[in-house]
């Protein structure tokens, strides 16, 4: 199936935010942080980065996970953040999490981060090496990279089964927002050719749920 970009990159309208804001996401965040586990089996305890980071769910997640991580937290829409600082300081983290707002690419930040995460960002990108070349500029080596997002179906009607059995009972913009993401979403052969073109072609790309893929490993270099 042909794929079709999202309409726009941010979700910066406050409606928009606050409807994803919302949402269930947890089976599919709590995978995110599965995965991580299974990436990273001791101890998490350095600086991570979540780029696109949304309301903030995530970067919740993973700070009550491993309470030694610092986590710094990106993302281009003010209207996310707001909600993301709120969620924050609702959970009592804020000493834990901190949110910047910057767009993709963003190639000026320092390489000192241990672990790069990213859920659901990629399929938004006009440029998917916006993420890939962000990675690679702001981790240290030996980092653990974990990027998840959606995979797309191959054809409207496996699209059409994954939005009943999973958005059925959701708002109608949830229904209309989550199709449009998986016609926006990458295949498997699309990711694994833009981690060649950005030079991290050590990095794998699984298939981790009916909708859902993975890329992670370990960059080279000693930690
Ligand atoms: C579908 S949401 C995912 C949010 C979060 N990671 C999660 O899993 O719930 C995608 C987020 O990426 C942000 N985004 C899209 N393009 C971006 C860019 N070029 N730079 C920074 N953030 C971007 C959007 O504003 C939105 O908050």
């Amino acid at each position: 199936m042909k794929r079709i970009p999202e309409p726009e990159e941010l979700m910066d309208e406050a409606d928009q935010a606050l409807a994803y804001a919302e949402a269930d996401f947890s089976a599919s965040n709590e995978l995110f942080i599965e995965l991580f586990e299974q990436l990273h089996p001791d101890e998490f305890s350095g600086t991570a980065l979540d780029l696109g980071c949304g309301p903030a769910d995530i970067p919740i997640r993973f700070a009550r996970r491993y309470p030694q991580a610092q986590i710094d937290a990106l993302d281009g829409a003010q209207a996310m953040l707001d909600l993301a600082q709120a969620a924050i300081n609702a959970s009592g983290l804020e000493q834990h999490i901190k949110l910047y707002c910057r767009y993709l690419p963003a190639t000026r930040l320092e390489k000192k981060y241990h672990a790069l995460l990213s859920n659901s960002l990629l399929h938004h990108l006009n440029d998917p090496l916006d993420l890939w070349q962000t990675i690679g500029h702001s981790a240290r080596p030996g980092a653990a990279i974990l990027v998840m997002d959606l995979l797309r179906p191959d054809s409207p009607q496996q699209l059409e089964v994954l939005v009943r059995e999973y958005a059925g009972d959701a708002p109608k913009v949830l229904r209309r927002d989550f199709a449009a993401s998986l016609y926006a979403a990458y295949t498997l052969e699309e990711v694994r050719e833009q981690l060649a073109a950005a030079s991290l072609q050590e990095l794998e790309v699984v298939q981790v749920s009916d909708r859902h893929l993975a890329v992670h490993g370990k960059l080279g270099g000693t930690p």
